[in-house]
C-alpha cells in the first residue's frame, strides 16, 4: 500500500520561514558549504566574542572530537533572556500550567525570568557552585525547574537533571556519576499518586559522598525533614539576595549539561552537550521544525528530565524569544481532555507530544476532543518512537482536523536537536515517516553486517550520520573511549544512531526502531541490562533475561524472562514482589509488564543469552525463531 501523501495548506505554505523551494536550497547549501552554512546559522545566538572558527570535526576512530564555534565566547543564560528584554522584557517567556486545573496558571515575563534566575543563580554561588561544577536536578515540572536549568548556564556551572521519576538508587548513581556539589529537588509534586523528590533525595543522600548539599524548591508546603547543615530552603536563601548576576563568559565548547540516557549495555551513560553549537542548533530546528513565530505559544508536554526538555520546553524557544508552555499534569486528570483544554485555554498554535500519549488518548474516545476549540494549532509534533499509521491518522483528523500540518520528529539525547523531520509547509507528509533530513544532516544507509553505504534511493539497513552537525553529542562524561566504541568502533567513519531505517523511493525515512539492546517504553528509553541487572540484585533470582514486545499503548512494553535460585517457588506472590522491587530499583517506567518464569535461558555454547529467540517468544512469535542450532541446550526454548 502506498501511504497517502499529506501535502502542506496554502495557509501553512504562505506562513511557512521555509517553502519546498528554500528547504531544497538550504539544504544544498548546508550539504556543498558546511562551513558557510553554519558560520551563517550561528549568528542566531548572542556571542560575546565572535567565532572565526566554525568546524572542527573528526569521525575517525581513535580520536574522535567534534568542535564548533570554538573560539567564539557566548552565554546561554543571556541568550535565552537578558537578549530579549529590551525588545520583549513584558512578553510571557514561560506559561505554567498547574496539575490543578482550578488553580490559576503563571505566566513568567522574560523580565520576571530575568530576575527569577538571577536570584537563584547568586544562591548558587553562596552555596559555593562555581564555573565548571555539577549541579544535579531532581524536579517536578515547575518553573524553579527551568530557572535552576539556566542559573547554571548562567555561572557556567554544568547541569544534569535526572528525571523525578527516577529512584533514589538511579538518582544517587547519577549523582556520584557526575560529582555533583548541589542537588536541586522539590518538597513534594501533586498528583496521582503523590510523589516526593525531597524524601526519594533524602534516601538517595545516603549513598552520595560527604559534603554534597541540597538545595530545596517549596511546591506543596508539605512536611519534609531538613538536615541541618546540608539542606537549604531556596526561599530563604534567596532572601535577601540581589537579581542582579553577571552572565559568565563561557568558551562555545564548554560544557553546558550532562544528560545520563540508558545504552545497550552497562550503566547509564552521561551525554555530554556544549554551549555554542547546542543552542544554535536549538534554537534554529525550533523555529524550523515547528515554524515557529513571534507572538506564538507553543507547547512541549515533555518532561525536563529527557532531551527534549532540555532542547524543546527550555532552550530552544527561550533562545527565539518564544513563549514555551510548562504542564505540571497528566494528559488524563482529570480526564481525557485535559490536552485539549489546555490548548484551548491558552491558545497553544505549536503542539508538541509522544505517540504513547496520542495512542492513549485515542483510546479514550473522540470526544474529548470534540468539546474543545482546537483552532489555534497550526503545528502539531510527535517525538520518542515510530507513530504508526493508526495513531497519526488520528492525530491529523481529531485533534488537527485535516488543516494542521504534522511534523515526526526523529532524533536523539546524543543529537542535541531534530534530525530527520518534516518540516510545515515545504515537505509532505506520509503517516509514519519521519521524511528528510533538517540542514546540515547527512543520514546514511548502512548494510548492517557489511557496513556498507547502500547507495541506492531504496533501501532498508541501519542508521547513521556521515558528518557532523553543531547540536551533536561530545563525549561521554568522564569516558570519551566509550564514546567512541559506542557511536564511532562498528561503522568506521560514521555516527551511528542504534537505530534501523528504511528508505523509500521518494527518499523518505522511515525509522523501525533500535537494533540494539535498547528498548523504547512509552517514549521512554530504557536498556534491557539496567533492568536485568536490577532483578538479579533480588535474592530469589538466579538470572534474568528482558527484551521489548509490542504493547499497543506504550509501543513496547518490558519483558522479562526469571530464572529462579534453586529451591524458590514461582508464585504470583514472587512475580508482584518482583515488579515492585525493579520500581524501586530504576523508577516506575522500568517495572517489567510481563514477567515469565523461565527454568534456563537460550544461550550459545560460549554462553551469550540468545535475545532474537526470546523476542520472538515474547512477541508469540513461535514459527520463526529462526536457527536455534547453535544454542547450547536447545530443548530450553521448548520449555
Ligand atoms: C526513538 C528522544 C521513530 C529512536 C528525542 C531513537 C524515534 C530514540 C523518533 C532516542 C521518531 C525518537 N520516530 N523513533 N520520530 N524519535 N525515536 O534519546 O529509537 O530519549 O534512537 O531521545 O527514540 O530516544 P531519546
Amino acid at each position: 500500500m502506498t501511504p497517502q501523501l499529506h501535502e502542506p495548506s496554502k495557509d501553512t505554505v504562505a506562513r511557512a520561514h521555509a517553502d519546498r523551494a528554500a528547504y531544497d536550497r538550504m539544504y544544498a547549501q548546508s550539504m556543498q558549504d558546511p562551513e558557510g552554512f553554519w558560520a551563517e546559522q550561528g549568528k542566531r545566538l548572542d556571542w560575546i566574542k565572535p567565532y572565526d572558527k566554525v568546524k572542527e570535526t573528526d569521525f575517525t576512530l581513535g580520536q574522535v572530537s567534534i568542535k564548533w564555534f570554538e573560539d567564539g565566547t557566548l552565554n546561554v543564560a543571556q541568550n535565552c533572556i537578558d537578549r530579549h528584554l529590551a525588545t520583549r522584557g513584558t512578553q510571557t517567556a514561560i506559561i505554567w500550567e498547574p496539575d490543578d486545573p482550578q488553580a490559576e496558571a503563571q505566566h513568567i515575563t522574560y523580565q520576571q525570568l530575568h530576575s527569577h534566575v538571577g536570584k537563584f543563580a547568586n544562591v548558587l554561588k553562596t552555596m559555593g557552585v562555581r564555573k565548571g561544577d555539577r549541579v544535579v536536578i531532581y524536579m517536578p515540572m515547575i518553573p524553579q525547574a527551568a530557572y535552576a536549568m539556566l542559573a547554571c548556564a548562567r555561572i557556567g556551572a554544568i547541569h544534569s537533571v535526572v528525571f523525578a521519576g527516577f529512584s533514589p538508587d538511579a538518582l544517587s548513581a547519577r549523582v556520584t556519576g557526575c560529582d555533583a556539589k548541589v542537588v536541586i529537588t522539590a518538597d513534594e509534586a501533586p498528583g496521582r499518586p503523590q510523589h516526593a523528590p525531597k524524601t526519594n533525595a533524602d534516601k538517595a543522600f545516603e549513598k552520595c559522598p560527604e559534603g554534597t548539599q541540597m538545595l530545596v524548591v517549596k511546591r506543596t508546603g508539605g512536611a519534609v525533614e531538613m538536615v541541618e547543615g546540608r539542606d537549604h530552603w531556596l526561599h530563604e536563601m534567596e532572601d535577601g539576595v540581589s537579581d542582579d548576576c553577571p552572565a559568565e563568559e563561557m568558551g562555545a565548547e564548554d560544557e553546558l549539561f550532562i544528560l545520563y540516557t540508558s545504552g545497550s549495555t552497562g550503566q547509564p551513560k552521561g551525554v555530554v552537550h556544549t554551549t555554542g553549537g547546542y543552542l544554535a542548533y536549538a534554537a534554529m530546528t525550533h523555529r524550523y521544525t515547528f515554524d515557529y513565530h513571534d507572538g506564538d505559544v507553543y507547547w512541549c508536554t515533555a518532561d525536563v528530565g529527557w532531551v527534549t526538555g532540555h532542547s524543546y520546553i527550555v532552550y530552544g524557544p527561550l533562545a527565539n524569544g518564544g513563549t514555551t508552555l510548562m504542564f505540571e499534569g497528566v494528559p488524563t486528570y482529570p480526564d481525557a481532555s485535559r490536552f485539549w483544554k489546555v490548548c484551548e485555554k491558552h491558545k497553544v498554535n505549536q503542539f508538541y507530544t509522544a505517540p504513547t500519549a496520542i495512542r492513549a488518548l485515542m483510546g479514550k474516545g473522540e470526544q474529548w476532543a470534540e468539546s474543545c476549540d482546537l483552532s489555534s494549532l497550526k503545528v502539531l509534533g510527535t517525538v520518542g518512537e515510530p507513530i504508526n499509521p493508526e495513531a497519526w491518522e488520528w492525530y491529523d483528523r481529531v485533534i488537527g482536523k485535516g488543516r494542521v500540518p504534522i511534523v515526526d520528529t526523529w532524533w536523539q539525547t546524543e543529537t542535541g536537536g531534530h534530525m530527520i523531520t518534516s518540516l510545515p509547509g515545504a515537505i509532505a507528509t506520509k503517516p509514519g515517516s519521519a521524511t528528510l533530513p533538517f540542514f546540515g544532516v547527512k543520514p546514511v544507509v548502512l548494510d548492517p553486517q557489511s557496513g556498507a553505504v547502500l547507495e541506492a534511493t531504496e533501501v532498508e539497513g541501519v542508521l547513521a550520520i556521515a558528518d557532523s552537525w553543531p547540536g551533536q553529542m561530545r563525549t561521554i562524561w568522564g569516558d570519551h573511549d566509550r564514546f567512541e566504541q559506542t557511536y564511532f568502533s562498528q561503522y568506521k567513519g560514521f555516527y551511528f544512531s542504534g537505530d534501523g531505517c528504511r528508505r523509500d523511493a521518494d527518499g523518505y525515512y522511515w525509522i523501525t526502531g533500535r537494533v540494539d539492546d535498547v528498548i523504547n517504553v512509552s517514549g521512554h528509553r530504557m536498556g534491557t541490562a539496567e533492568v536485568e541487572s536490577a532483578l538479579v540484585a533480588h535474592k530469589a533470582v538466579s538470572e534474568a533475561a528482558v527484551v521489548g514486545y509490542p504493547h499497543e499503548i506504550k509501543g513496547q512494553g518490558i519483558y522479562a524472562y526469571v530464572t529462579l535460585m534453586e529451591g524458590v517457588e514461582a508464585t504470583d506472590e514472587l512475580r508482584r514482589e518482583l515488579e515492585g522491587w525493579v520500581r524501586r530499583e530504576i523508577g516506575p517506567i522500568a517495572k517489567p509488564d510481563c514477567i515469565q518464569w523461565a527454568p534456563g535461558l537460550p544461550k550459545t555454547r560460549s554462553g551469550k543469552i540468545m535475545r532474537r529467540i526470546l523476542r520472538k517468544i515474547a512477541e508469540n512469535d513461535h514459527d520463526s525463531l529462526g536457527d536455534t542450532s547453535t544454542l547450547a541446550e536447545p530443548q530450553v526454548v521448548e520449555d
